[in-house]
């Protein structure tokens, strides 16, 4: 029963990236958190403030959104950098700043690329109406203007977070880049992106006429200017910093943000967000390239997986039903959950006027008694994940698992693990996974996991290849109009019905758990190097090569 220490685990890396081969909140941040101790510089290089990394430190849970999970060892001399890939949205990087600032945690080895991408209030504004023109088209974006500022990037009509320090560059570029978004916004309501502005803490930056109407072009200039006073120090050219660091020998932690299947470049498209969240992309949003890669590991959540947003979803407990019902978002967050299935005393009304006014304290308060109360009915909410309806099953996992958006509160729809999606995803990020969440399944009786796929669809030509009804798809094809008529074929497994939390090296696992994990990596030419058995930093497994 030998434990692998991080050293042996690592021997001989220098530039470690962790990504995620599904669609994201997989744990990156406890995976990430692990290594940071070993690493002496952790870069983020994709995605913004989307994503929503938890870490849990001494008891305590952090959420970072554009941070680096790094940053709790800033103390210790650890670098953290945000990428010139990233869509940086200062104003959220400016509250999370303040976040540490109330938790006593210091950030003066920060940095923040020149050439990042400038997040503005325009980019969120198009993201929330673009969501509601589309209408059934939607794609359920988190509506943090991801999109919308990478789009501005393609079309060379962006701002970088170097022009916040240039104030006439900044003007020139801004009046072109509002010039773009008026164009787009000609037959919208002037009232009702009014509307959105005030309802997305926006109305600072509305102005009812003007020829930048209805953005205020002077309040945009002065805020942004402000915030490049207050970011100054931290601005710089990070690809040469991490470069240089490389080339001295420092150990590099690269951090991923969403997952592959989320990528613009390899993700199920159209549902998919505006960054490669592939290991390519993470390693070019860092200012590498894949060459210095030592070893990539990408991780799975298992042994059921999740994801948010619109989109197909082959394995999913309850199927289309669940769909829509997590298609309403927040509406069906964990405080609704904890009152329906559970019978927990919250007042809802309460919460929606709490969550309106953005009263965080307030809401964190009524968190912790439905958390608390969902602790206490622990063997109910066992029962549902155990229930023979599907759509049970998956309120008990998301339940179990705690599986909302740490960014939107959204219930995430969960799944049987897909083994056609993971196998594909394996093609860019490659065979080392790390298994997270393990434990969530302790005491599931039964647990199904989807082996291959087969097709139910009208005939479809996919490049030379012609799918028929009833053909056999092992390895999944991430085109949504195939992925939805996708039946899943599952092989099921007797549950190990018990707590693994307290295991500490591979063999220690239960001999039912290690027959799933066995098949895992059979079935997908993988190599489980990491099993997270729990929330706590040392819950975790490492496995040597
Ligand atoms: P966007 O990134 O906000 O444009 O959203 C596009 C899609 O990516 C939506 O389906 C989102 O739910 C999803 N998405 C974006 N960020 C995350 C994340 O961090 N975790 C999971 N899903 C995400």
């Amino acid at each position: 029963m030998t434990q692998t220490t991080i050293d042996d685990f690592l021997k001989d890396v220098l530039v470690l990236a962790v990504v995620c081969n599904q669609w994201g909140d997989t744990g990156k941040g406890k995976v990430v958190d692990l290594f940071t101790g070993w690493s002496n510089i952790v870069v983020r290089g994709t995605g913004g403030a989307n994503a929503g990394h938890t870490i849990v430190l001494g008891g305590q849970e952090f959420i970072f959104h554009l941070v680096p999970s790094g940053i709790l060892y800033d103390a210790q001399g650890k670098i953290n950098v945000v990428g010139n890939g990233v869509a940086f949205n200062p104003g959220t990087f400016i509250e999370e700043l303040g976040y540490l600032d109330e938790h006593r945690q210091s950030y003066d080895r920060l940095k923040v690329s020149h050439r990042a991408k400038l997040l503005m209030p325009q980019h969120v504004v198009m993201d929330c109406i673009g969501e509601m023109m589309k209408g059934t088209g939607r794609v359920g974006t988190t509506g943090r203007g991801i999109g919308p500022c990478y789009k501005d990037h393609y079309d060379r009509i962006g701002l970088v977070v170097n022009d916040m320090l240039n104030v006439d560059t900044l003007r020139e570029k801004l009046k072109k880049n509002l010039e773009s978004k008026l164009r787009e916004l000609k037959c919208v309501d002037p009232e009702k992106i009014h509307e959105a502005m005030d309802r997305l803490g926006l109305g600072e930056f509305y102005k009812k006429d003007g020829k930048y109407a209805p953005f205020d072009i002077d309040a945009l200039i002065d805020k942004f200017r402000e915030y490049g006073k207050r970011l100054n120090e931290m601005i710089g050219d990070t690809d040469d910093l991490v470069k240089n660091s490389l080339s001295r020998g420092l150990r590099v932690l690269l951090e991923g943000a969403q997952g592959l299947l989320l990528s613009i470049d390899y993700g199920t498209y159209p549902y998919v967000t505006s960054s490669d969240c592939s290991i390519e992309g993470l390693v070019k949003g860092a200012g590498l390239t894949m060459r210095d890669v030592d070893l990539t590991l990408g991780i799975v959540k298992a042994p059921f997986m999740t994801r948010v947003g619109d989109g197909p979803f082959p394995s999913e407990f309850g199927g289309y039903g669940s769909e829509i019902y997590c298609a309403a978002g927040a509406e069906h967050d964990i405080f609704y959950e904890a009152k329906q299935f559970l019978g927990c005393d919250v007042n809802l009304e309460r919460v929606r006027t709490l969550q309106r006014q953005r009263k965080k304290e307030e809401l964190k308060e009524e968190y912790r008694k439905v958390v608390k109360h969902i602790k206490e009915h622990e063997s109910d909410v066992v029962k549902l994940m155990n229930s023979h309806d599907p759509f049970l099953r998956g309120v008990g996992t998301r339940l179990l698992g705690m599986e909302y958006g740490a960014t939107t509160s959204r219930p995430r729809r969960t799944a049987a693990l897909d083994l056609p999606l993971l196998r594909y995803a394996m093609q860019f990020n490659g065979p080392e996974l790390a298994l997270t969440k393990l434990d969530v399944y302790n005491q599931c009786e039964r647990i199904p996991i989807c082996t291959h796929y087969i097709y139910q669809g009208p005939d479809h030509r996919v490049g030379i290849r012609t799918l028929r009804r009833g053909d056999r798809i092992d390895v999944a094809i991430p085109d949504a109009e195939v992925l939805r008529y996708c039946e899943a074929q599952y092989k099921m497994y007797a549950g190990w019905m018990q707590d693994i939390s307290g295991c500490r090296s591979y063999d220690e696992l239960p001999g039912k758990l290690l027959s799933i994990l066995n098949d895992v990596e059979k079935e997908t030419g993988g190599r489980i190097r990491i099993a997270s058995v729990g929330k706590e930093r040392d819950a975790t497994i490492l496995r040597a090569a």
